[in-house]
């Protein structure tokens, strides 16, 4: 019988999780006009078999010029909502994980090449490029083709597509909504001062640049099943003076929680060229903390969380709720495996596999059970 935190059940609103560890989303830049390919089916398949107790969609844009290239995967209309659904399918066919996926909008951070040709903007005079929107007409970096202002119609348009995305994700039948709040995508950059210029109700005050990231949260969350989770991704610091800062976000997070919003992922970071990370191992986790001590709502924590005993810290030690992996998990799929294996613990595994288990682990694969 294991003591670790991490493979303690939990519970987000009404969604059970069988143990700490979720999959963070990680875009794979392999759609095909927004839709899902069999690229998905094995990416989410295999991480879907990883052990963790949720798995997150990677950023999903919902409109084409909200997505950050032209390869990103999309929720904006039948075509985008059945290849999903086909993927879906595939991976629950063998696999009883709960799917969250994250909703996004890339903002002036649209409109660039696939990180494996450099990533560069693609000008919307260029083949492949668009007109990127934002809060304000100001370019992420130096030289760059500026984003166009978004108006009152074009800020209803955007929580709109939030909303008909939200939708689209509960006819799927997926388990939470995660809104994309961080990394200098678009409800990021209406809460920073360093992107967020504007002179309306929008811009300003603190209060001002909560405005439009909360009417989207409550939009979605009003559209999004009640009995489901609506979570929020942030950044807890811009690493830049004058940025976003730890302060504000927890003033968000409060926002959010007094809303019915059912956790946090504090992540960092991606608004300005001009940041200083301290980049480390758990270099998140005080962000994290911070929120957690300041809200009553799960907190996810994420960011070079690599070791079993340094996951299990995080947990046991109650700096957040659940931990989140992106490059480990994608380096060792079967990374909570072995963390299960470390604590003596046990994990789901599919059946096809059960004779692989160790005999020194001779408990590591518990009965596929109901997560409740
Ligand atoms: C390949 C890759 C794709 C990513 N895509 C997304 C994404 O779609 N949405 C997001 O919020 N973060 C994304 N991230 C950031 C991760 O979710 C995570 O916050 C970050 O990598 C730090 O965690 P790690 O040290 O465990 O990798 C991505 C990271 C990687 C490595």
């Amino acid at each position: 019988m294991s003591h670790a935190r991490l493979f303690t059940p939990f519970r987000v609103a009404g969604l059970e999780l069988r143990n700490r560890i979720v999959i963070a989303p990680m875009c794979q830049y392999s759609a095909d006009e927004g839709r899902a390919t069999d690229w998905h089916v094995m990416h989410l398949g295999h991480l879907a078999q990883s052990g963790a107790a949720l798995l997150t969609i990677e950023a999903t844009a919902v409109t084409p010029e909200g997505r950050i290239s032209a390869r990103d995967l999309g929720l904006w209309n039948d075509d985008t909502e059945r290849a999903l659904g086909q993927t879906l399918d595939s991976v629950r066919r063998w696999s009883d994980m709960p799917i969250a996926i994250q909703l996004a909008h890339a903002g002036r951070k649209a409109s660039v090449k696939v990180p494996w040709e450099g990533g560069a903007q693609v000008p919307p005079d260029a083949a492949g490029g668009w007109q990127t929107v934002a809060p304000s007409p100001v370019a992420f970096a130096d030289g760059q083709h500026p984003p166009i202002a978004l108006d009152k119609q074009g800020l209803a348009a955007v929580r709109e597509a939030f909303v008909a995305a939200a939708r689209r994700a509960a006819r799927l039948g997926l388990d939470a909504v995660q809104l994309h709040g961080a990394h200098g995508y678009l409800l990021h950059e209406f809460l920073s001062p360093l992107s967020n210029r504007r002179d309306d109700e929008y811009g300003g005050s603190l209060g001002n640049r909560l405005r439009f990231p909360l009417e989207v949260f409550d939009a979605v969350r009003a559209a999004f099943p009640a009995d489901r989770p609506v979570t929020v991704r942030v950044s807890g610091t811009d690493w830049a003076p004058e940025g976003w800062d730890l302060e504000q976000t927890i003033a968000f997070a409060q926002a959010l929680e007094a809303r019915g919003c059912s956790g946090i992922h504090v992540s960092s970071g991606g608004l300005t060229p001009a940041q200083t990370i301290p980049i480390g191992p758990g270099y998140q986790v005080p962000l994290a903390r911070a929120v957690k001590a300041a809200t009553t709502i799960p907190v996810v924590a994420v960011g070079l969380i690599t070791g079993f005993d340094q996951a299990e810290a995080i947990v046991g030690t109650g700096d957040a709720d659940l931990i989140a992996l992106a490059r480990a998990i994608l380096y060792d799929p079967r990374w909570p495996w072995h963390a299960a294996a470390h604590f003596g613990a046990s994990v789901v595994g599919p059946n096809q596999y059960l004779r692989s288990q160790p005999s020194r682990y001779r408990n590591l694969f518990a009965t596929p059970g109901p997560r409740s």
